[in-house]
């Protein structure tokens, strides 16, 4: 099947403009790069490809480069419907537990009793699939027309990861994943959310910024360990989206200290309270701080993040004390 679309769609576009194709239930997607969006040879296409023995629906996406808007321009919004409030999970550097972070947020937070979505938008390492167990390209929509979000621990949630393919160069994944996370985002059949939360690539790029202008964001929060390489950046990733007004919700500390669980003792392995500093310094909140903890790092490797493995747990407490906070803030 996948040879046979393949060749359909080389006779329009030369191999190296030719993402990926995915196949998935019948259903076929096709992602094409650094090619200008063209919506009649996409009909085509999509006409040609559900022809094609075996495939049932077939989806085109463009992944072309967008330029970011100067600041000053208001730039046209990316329209989600039915989600009421966005809130994004930013850091400064890789590798400080955003995603953690955000898996464990989002459950605390449906955990309140919100409706919930979680999408993942970083490009250079996708792992929500991962840490809610799910796989494969997006189901499509009962209309047939939209993606249906996974449902996975009773959030909603989309990865840009199920669309690109990570064997390919960071370069086209940096500067021209704009057009792709458009379309997961704005063609999602969301439903009723009350709160999404978006997983952002690290660091200050042009993909928070467009997420930060395009979207609405009610807030963001910032995860930091409390290294001072890591805060540094953190005080970038601040700056920045107070640049394109965007609220700060505030500061987490991630793998703020290890408890021992033989002996109880407490060892600050990055140092401590670095980010409770940095939030005073930089005026704003300090949202809480959670612990290095095997559990914490085992259970959302192996696609049940604590907050669901552990309920009981302090270290879901210290989630649902952040996932308070937030609420409160946001005024939900
Ligand atoms: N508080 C924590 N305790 C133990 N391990 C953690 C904690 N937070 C994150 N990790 C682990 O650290 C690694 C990086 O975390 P991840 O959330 O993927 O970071 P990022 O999204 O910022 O790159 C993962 O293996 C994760 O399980
Ligand atoms: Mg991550």
């Amino acid at each position: 099947m996948e040879n046979r679309i393949q060749e359909i769609v080389s006779k329009y576009y030369a191999p190296e403009n030719i993402e990926s194709i995915k196949i998935f239930n019948g259903r076929a997607i096709v992602t094409l790069r650094n090619v200008a969006e063209d919506t009649a040879m996409a009909a085509e296409l999509t006409r040609l490809v559900s022809g094609v023995d075996g495939i049932k629906k077939a989806s085109i996406v463009y992944t072309a480069e967008k330029k970011v808007a100067p600041l000053q321009e208001e730039p046209a919004k990316w329209q989600l419907q039915g989600v009421k409030k966005i809130i994004g999970v930013a850091s400064g550097k890789g590798g400080v537990g955003k995603s953690t972070t955000s898996v464990n947020l989002a459950l605390a937070l449906a955990n309140l009793g919100l409706k919930v979505a979680l999408f993942d938008a970083d490009i250079y390492g996708p792992s929500i699939p991962t840490m809610l167990g799910y796989e494969g390209v997006p189901p499509i929509s009962f209309d047939g027309q939209i993606f249906q979000p996974f449902e996975n621990m009773n959030i909603a949630s989309m990865s840009i990861g199920t669309l690109i393919d990570r064997s390919q160069p960071l370069i086209w994944r940096g500067s021209k994943a704009c057009g792709a996370l458009e379309q997961l985002l704005t063609e999602t059949n969301w439903g009723e959310i009350d709160v999404m939360v978006i997983d952002m690539p690290p660091g200050t790029g042009d993909i928070q910024l467009t997420l930060s202008q395009k979207l609405n964001l009610d807030g963001v929060v910032i995860v930091s360990t409390p290294q001072d390489i890591a805060l540094i950046d953190a005080v970038k990733g601040v700056n920045m989206f107070k640049r394109v007004d965007v609220p700060i919700l505030g500061i987490i500390e991630n793998m703020s200290y290890y408890l021992c669980e033989k002996c109880g003792t407490r060892a600050d392995i990055f140092g401590h309270a670095g980010a409770r500093e940095t939030a005073k310094e930089l005026g704003v909140d300090f949202l809480g701080e959670i612990p290095l903890h095997l559990s914490i790092r085992e259970n959302a490797d192996n696609g049940t993040p604590i907050v669901m493995a552990e309920p009981e747990s302090p270290h879901t407490g210290a989630y649902e004390d952040i996932a308070a906070k937030i609420k409160r803030k946001l005024d939900i």
